[in-house]
Order: C-alpha cells, then structure tokens, then sequence
C-alpha cells in the first residue's frame, strides 16, 4: 500500500472511532445498536461533509428527528424548529444546510434571507404543513373578525405570512395563554388546537380556540392503549408524549413538550426508564446523552425527516439541485417574517 493509501485508511479508522463514540448507545432500529461496522461505513461521508462545510462556510442545522449520523455525526445545531429557527436567525456562514423538512428550511430562509439555505431532503412535507392553504386562513378571519391568527411553525410560507404570530410546540401554551383575547384561531393542526384548549383551562383560562387542518401522521397514532400498554409491561415507567398527539394520550402521559422539552425533562429526571410517544430520531438523541437510561418507544417514524441522509447532504453540498434550494417571494417572506419576530417577542 502507498503511503497515501495507509493516510486515508488511518483517517477513516479515526472517524469511525469518533463516530462510535458518539453513537455506540445509539439504536439503528429498535434493539439494534450502532456497530464500529456500521460507523466505518458512514465515515468516508461524514469525513467528506465536515471537510466540505469548511471550504464552503456553511452549517448545517438538523431537527432533532433526523437520523443520529446526520444529527451528532455532522451538524452544527442539532434542536427542536424554536432552536433551529433562532440559531438560523444568528448564521453568519454563508450556507446553510437544512436536515429537516421543507417548511424548517424557508422558516430559516425567512429568517436569514441573504443565506443560500439548502435542503438536503429536497421538497420533504409534513402533513401538517401540507393540510392548510393560505385561502382558508384568508376565510377563518373573515369568518371570525377581531381574533388573532396563531400558526403553528409547521405551516407553508404562505400562511405564516397570513398569520400574526407564529407559535412551536415549546411556546404555543405560553402564547395562547398571555394574549388578552378570548377567541383563538390557531392552524394547522387540530389536536393540538384541542391541547390548547385543554392546557388553557388547566391554567384557568377559558378560551375558544377556532381551528381548521389536519394532524401529523406519526404522533396521532397514538392511543391511550399504548400508554397502558408501556405502564402494564414496564411498571415505573416515565411516559412523555408531543403535543401533537391526540388530547387523550396527553391527558395519560406524564409529561407533555417539545422535543427540547422532553430532552430537558429527561435531563433533569432521577427516572431511569421512559416511554416515548413520539418520532424516533428523539429518541437516538437521548440514548446518545444517557446511556445510562432506557428509552422504550413502541413505533413512529416520520417518512419526510428520514429523507434526510448523509448521501445526499453530500451531494447537496457539492452541487444542490434546483428543488434542494430554498426560494421564496419577497413580499410572502416579509409577512411571514412578521409573525416569527412577533413569536420572538412574546417569547423572550
Ligand atoms: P418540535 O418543535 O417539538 O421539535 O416539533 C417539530 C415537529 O415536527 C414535531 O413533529
Ligand atoms: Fe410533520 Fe409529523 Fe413529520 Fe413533524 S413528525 S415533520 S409534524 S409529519
């Protein structure tokens, strides 16, 4: 073998031994870990992205649901869309790499408009997003003048620009609960839009939310069944559910937030056994952070993050396709970016 030949197989043992560092408590799928196997074959990317993302000044951001190789192994911030969209708010790098989905990625295009912000995934939906159209926004107010219009972060450009304050599933409570009005439209998103409701009369606050959408088609496939189920088989068992679920399954979890509410809840926690009710990249970041602890969670993977690789960040690093890079109207941005800074201020 050259000397060349020996540099390069020296360089790829070294990453494979970081990359299992990181990702030696990590499942590949449920009950499989990572294997010194499995990181020697992502190493030739991981190296290769890292090296790339300095020649070219970018970061790459990723959702906490995007696979650990992606989320631990190459990005810059790995959080929830209220982290994401406030660290894509701070990027002084010319590039941004988005893993997640595409309305993540023209929250940070909104957010930061001189970036190139590029989505590895290409146009990867959600069903949230994807069930409501500026339109029927246009109509709710019309139909119900006078009550201000809360989008969900997981929303088109479109109507976050038809809404006055966005909201993510770690402020939406707080929000709702601070404005004075005793009428809410909130969209896209009808189980949480029954989870305000509920939260809000938990607080003492009696308030109408008016909503219209759809649900995500991991967490509402949830059913209290599957909270008895984790109680029965694992006695002592912490369960911690997103506020995408539906209202019951929130009302039998013990602990209901973000997926940076849940990390914190489980940082915090003297309990050494949770049940997840929520997508699995979580649940990779958490076994990655405790080792120590045990994650039981019974199915739901989102189809659109895992679009997410490390090929094709790769590939979208080197040379982006067309439907890999974020563009969006001027004049939709501007509005939209109105309700992400009203977000901002209600949230500090
Ligand atoms: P978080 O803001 O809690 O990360 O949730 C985003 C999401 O898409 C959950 O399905
Ligand atoms: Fe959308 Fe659900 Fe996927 Fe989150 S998990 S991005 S809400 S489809």
């Amino acid at each position: 073998m050259s000397d060349l030949a020996v540099n390069k197989e020296e360089l790829l043992q070294q990453e494979a031994h970081r990359l299992y560092g990181l990702l030696a408590s990590v499942s590949r799928s449920n009950g499989v870990k990572w294997s010194y196997t499995d990181c020697l074959q992502a190493a030739p990317y991981t190296l290769g992205i890292n090296q790339i993302k300095k020649e070219q000044n970018a970061v790459i951001l990723a959702h906490s649901y995007t696979v650990p190789e992606l989320g631990l192994g190459v990005a810059d911030i790995s959080g929830d869309s209220y982290a994401l969209s406030l660290k894509a708010r701070e990027v002084t790098a010319d590039k941004i790499i988005f893993a997640g989905v595409w309305f993540m990625a023209e929250t940070a295009k909104i957010l930061n408009p001189s970036k190139q912000v590029i989505i590895p995934a290409g146009k990867a939906g959600c069903t949230l997003a994807d069930s409501m159209t500026q339109d029927e926004v246009r109509r709710l107010k019309a139909e119900h003048p006078g009550a201000p219009v809360l989008c969900y972060v997981n929303s088109t450009a479109g109507v976050k620009a038809e809404s006055d304050i966005c909201v993510t599933s770690g402020n939406v409570f707080d929000i709702a609960a601070k404005l004075p009005q005793k009428e809410l439209i909130f969209v896209p998103d009808l189980l949480m839009a029954q989870n305000i409701e509920n939260e809000l009369k938990r607080r003492g606050l009696c308030k109408k939310i008016i909503s219209s959408g759809g649900s995500c088609c991991v967490h509402d496939k949830y059913t209290p069944d599957h909270v008895a189920a984790l109680r029965r088989d694992y006695p002592g068992i912490v369960v911690l559910a997103h506020p995408e679920c539906r209202p019951d399954v929130c009302a039998a979890a013990d602990y209901v937030g973000s997926t940076k509410g849940m990390q914190d809840f489980v940082n915090k926690s003297g309990s050494k056994l949770f049940g997840l009710l929520t997508e699995f990249g979580l649940v990779n970041r958490l076994e990655a952070a405790h080792p120590d602890k045990r994650f039981v969670w019974p199915f739901g993977l989102c189809a659109y993050m895992k679009k997410n690789s490390l090929a094709n960040t790769f590939q979208a690093l080197l040379e982006p396709r067309p439907d890999q890079i974020v563009s969006l109207p001027e004049d939709v941005m501007n509005r939209a970016r109105k309700s992400l800074q009203n977000m901002f201020e209600m949230t500090r």
